[in-house]
């Protein structure tokens, strides 16, 4: 990749909580090596969830809700590297991260049920960094995990996952860990 594009879309109400903090060290060593990055911080836009009026597959290719979600699914097609991260909550991610992600549902063929193969609209050849973040510890919520990795398999992404476990919700936990997993995928997604 020349100079890759990356997405980075905080899905924690927390600007400095631990997912924010492991996905920033991800963009941050991506960066030195060369990378575009462009940040969303979720909580601080205004976008509805996905109405399931399926005018993304019957009058549009596109999700037809015009909101500040639009620019990020429009940066979407054009990113090389896709962070997501979010904390979880109650078994599933939080609500912030949930709307957004319904609203992906334009990123989708309407004739994917008959083509599974060919399901996204994406251009091949991106990566998805899903960093999702927990209190207990593994493998509480494997299945979240699960369940994300596959919806963003049909998407056509090549996933990694970092699953951040035992993490309160305590000012300055400690992620470092996790910090060095991301910058290491870093290392090895920007050559
Ligand atoms: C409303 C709420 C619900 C939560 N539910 C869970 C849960 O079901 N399982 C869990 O392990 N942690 C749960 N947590 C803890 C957070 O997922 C965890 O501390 C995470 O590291 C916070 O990430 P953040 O700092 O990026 O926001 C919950 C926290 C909140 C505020």
């Amino acid at each position: 990749m020349a100079q890759p594009i990356i997405l980075n879309i905080l899905g924690s109400p927390r600007k400095n909580g631990t997912t924010a903090r492991i996905a920033n060290s991800f963009v941050e060593t991506a960066t030195r090596r060369g990378a575009q990055v462009t940040s969303y911080y979720l909580n601080g836009l205004h976008y509805r969830g996905c109405q399931g009026c399926e005018g993304c597959h019957t009058r549009s290719e596109r999700c037809i809700l015009r909101d500040d979600a639009t620019q990020i699914l429009e940066g979407i097609y054009l990113a090389d590297i896709v962070v997501f991260s979010a904390p979880i909550y109650f078994g599933d991610t939080c609500g912030q991260f949930k709307s957004f992600y319904d609203r992906m549902w334009s990123l989708i063929r309407p004739d994917y049920l008959d083509h599974p193969d060919e399901a996204s609209r994406l251009p091949p050849g991106k990566t998805a960094l899903l960093i999702l973040s927990q209190a207990d510890d593994h493998p509480a919520h494997l299945d979240a995990q699960e369940r994300y990795r596959l919806y963003l398999g049909t998407y056509g992404f090549s996933v990694k996952t970092i699953m951040a476990a035992g993490l309160s919700m305590r000012p300055n936990t400690d992620i470092s860990s996790y910090a060095a997993q991301a910058e290491q995928l870093a290392r090895e997604l920007i050559l």
